[in-house]
């Protein structure tokens, strides 16, 4: 029996990522936004506290450390956007930071209600802040943010945590460009972005001991089982990090351990894997401390400030849409 996780649209959706990506000429792919069911999203949870993944950790230490300064060099009256539902617990130091100086409107943007609803119980008590999620797409959410806002009112939009990373470089930079589209000049991005280390800890973070990455990473197609009827047999299949030199990134694979035959019913595939093919599930770009004020010229924004943990290098950087 399927299970019906997703609403009819959504599986017709998924159905037909799965068959154009995983019937690509060459390198078979799968989408890393379906990495993110239940199961994943629990996953990913607990990748966040692993002693390998220094990443999010970070990201928190810099907004306890530095909410006060960045809030100093916004405008007001300024209301705060987050792609993404956000872990209560880093946007709580900004949203804390803020409402010492003004009442505080936090729009959560992201497509699983149960995040936004979590998120709003997090958040919804800290006094003098007001949380208003959008169930929608990060872009389509930041539009009705942006129009509905007063005439007054900036806005702070928080993308937090490296997600930008997940994209290609190049998709990145549109998508801050679409960003910036929606904002007006004074307008701000807080933007999260994972730094270069030696390849040994990078591999370390998305390849940990305790088997929980691959745990995250194999849930992909055992969501695909669950939902589209899939045969995948989990244990023909090996979880693999790599690091990528020339584009700078971490690529996350599933390698097939033998030759072997899918079936995926609800897509109307079926296809062969060869022994040691590879199904690439995810990338996670790394950058120089230097690239990100570049970045944001290419993109219309200005850096106005950037704040480097020392402990696991991972930037916060202040961009102003100029
Ligand atoms: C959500 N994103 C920033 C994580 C990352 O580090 O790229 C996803 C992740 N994949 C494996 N571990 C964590």
């Amino acid at each position: 029996m399927l299970t019906s996780f997703l609403p009819v649209r959504h599986v017709s959706e998924f159905a037909a990522d799965v068959r154009q990506s995983l019937t690509k000429l060459g390198q078979r792919e799968l989408p890393s936004k379906y990495l993110y069911d239940e199961v994943g999203s629990a996953l990913f949870e607990t990748i966040c506290v692993l002693p390998e993944y220094g990443l999010t950790r970070a990201d928190a230490r810099l907004m306890e450390k530095h909410a006060g300064e960045i809030v100093r060099r916004l405008p007001s009256p300024i209301k705060v956007a987050e792609l993404g539902s956000g872990s209560g617990k880093k946007t709580r130091w900004i949203l804390e930071a803020l409402s010492r100086r003004q009442r505080t409107y936090y729009y959560p943007i992201e497509i699983s209600p149960s995040a936004l609803a979590a998120c709003a119980k997090e958040l919804g008590q800290i006094d003098l802040v007001s949380v208003v999620g959008h169930e929608q797409p990060y872009l389509e959410g930041l539009r009705t943010v942006a129009e509905g806002r007063g005439e007054q009112d900036h806005l702070l939009v928080l993308f937090l945590g490296s997600t930008i990373g997940n994209f290609d470089r190049h998709a990145g930079e549109e998508f801050l460009k679409e960003t910036r589209e929606i904002l007006q000049p004074g307008d701000a991005l807080l933007l999260g972005t994972d730094l270069e280390k030696s390849v040994e800890l990078q591999i370390l973070a998305y390849d940990d001991p305790a088997g929980v990455t691959a745990a995250f990473n194999l849930n992909l197609l055992a969501r695909i089982n669950r939902e589209l009827g899939a045969d995948f047999d989990l244990c023909c299949f090996r979880h693999e990090a790599r690091w990528n030199n020339v584009e700078r990134r971490i690529e996350m694979h599933l390698r097939s351990t033998r030759r072997q035959t899918v079936h995926v019913p609800v897509a109307s595939l079926r296809f062969m894997l060869n022994e040691d093919e590879t199904i690439w599930t995810e990338s996670s770009h790394k950058y120089k401390a230097e690239e990100i004020p570049q970045m944001a010229e290419r993109t219309g924004f200005r850096c106005d400030g950037q704040w480097i943990d020392r402990q696991w290098p991972f930037a916060q950087n202040l961009l102003v849409a100029e």
